[in-house]
C-alpha cells in the first residue's frame, strides 16, 4: 500500500498493490457458502419428505425428535409439532459453523470485505471487531462446540443403523457415505480451536497434565487442517443429504451386500 504524504484534510485511501488474483478466494468462498445456504434452507424447511431412505437418515434431520418422523431418533416432540423436524436441531450445527473461527474469516472476507484479502484495504472505513452486537455473539462458539457433541453421537448411531437392512447385517453405498460424512464431521469438531483450548488451555505446565498434553498434540495436528476439513465436511454433509433424497425418491439405486 502507498504511504504518500497527505494534504491537510485529505483522507488516507490505501491503494491495492497486489497484482495477483486475490479476489478469487473470497469469490469462491462466497459462492460455496451461498450455494450451501440455499440448499440447506430448502432441505431443512421444505424438503421434509424423502429425508429417510431405509436404513439411511439424512444428517440434516438427525436426530429426528418428533414422533411423526419417518425415522424417530428420540420421541421428544409430539404430533403437535407441525414444522420440519430439522428446525429443532439444525440451529446447533448452523451456530457451530457460523461462529467457527475459520468460517468467520471466510465470510468476513467474502461478504463484508473486512478485509477481502491480506494486504487489501477494508471496504468499510470503521472497524469495531467483534465487541458489539451481533458479532459479540461469536463468543458463543465454545458452547456450540459442546452442543454439537450429542449431535455427533446420534450421527454415529445412524451409521450403526445403516448396517441394518430389515434385521439383517449388510453394507450399502449409503452405509459408506454416512460413515464418511460422520467421520468428516467428527474431524471437524475434533479440530476446533475451542476443543484445542479445552485440551491444552489454562495449563501452566504440560508436564503436570500428560493426558491433556497428549490430547492437545493430537488436536493441534488436526487443527492445522481445520480449514480444509471445514470445506470438505460442509460439502460432504450436503452431498450425503442429496444421496439419501435421490435414493428415497427412487431416482437412483445403490449396490448393497446383505448377509
Ligand atoms: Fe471451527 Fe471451532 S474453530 S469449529
Amino acid at each position: 500500500m502507498t504511504t504518500e504524504a497527505l494534504r491537510p484534510g485529505q483522507q488516507f485511501r490505501p491503494a491495492i498493490e497486489r497484482k495477483d488474483r486475490w479476489w478469487v478466494e473470497p469469490l469462491i468462498s462466497g459462492l460455496v457458502l451461498v450455494a450451501f445456504g440455499l440448499y440447506a434452507t430448502w432441505a431443512a424447511l421444505f424438503g421434509n419428505a424423502g429425508y429417510y431412505a431405509a436404513p439411511y437418515l439424512s444428517p440434516f434431520y438427525s436426530p429426528c425428535l418428533v414422533v411423526t418422523c419417518e425415522h424417530v431418533s428420540l420421541p421428544l416432540f409430539g404430533a403437535w409439532w407441525a414444522l420440519s423436524p430439522a428446525i429443532l436441531i439444525l440451529w446447533v450445527p448452523l451456530g457451530f459453523r457460523t461462529t467457527c473461527y475459520y468460517y468467520r474469516k471466510a465470510y468476513y472476507r467474502a461478504f463484508f470485505w473486512s478485509p477481502p484479502a491480506c494486504a487489501v484495504p477494508d471496504a468499510r472505513k470503521r472497524y469495531s471487531g467483534e465487541t458489539k452486537f451481533p458479532f459479540i455473539l461469536q463468543n458463543l462458539h465454545r458452547y456450540f462446540f459442546w452442543l454439537s457433541i450429542p449431535i455427533l453421537v446420534f450421527l454415529w448411531v445412524d451409521v450403526f443403523m445403516a448396517f441394518n437392512f430389515d434385521g439383517r447385517f449388510g453394507i450399502g453405498l449409503g452405509t459408506v457415505i454416512l460413515a464418511a460424512n460422520t467421520t468428516l464431521l467428527t474431524l471437524y469438531t475434533a479440530s476446533c480451536h475451542a476443543g484445542r483450548h479445552l485440551c491444552g488451555g489454562g495449563l501452566k505446565q504440560f508436564s503436570s497434565a500428560p493426558v491433556r498434553f497428549s490430547l492437545w498434540k493430537i488436536v493441534s495436528r488436526l487443527n492445522e487442517r481445520h480449514m480444509q476439513i471445514a470445506w470438505v465436511s460442509l460439502i460432504g454433509v450436503a452431498l450425503t443429504d442429496l444421496y439419501v433424497r435421490l435414493l428415497a425418491a427412487g431416482i437412483i439405486s445403490e449396490p448393497r451386500w446383505v448377509f
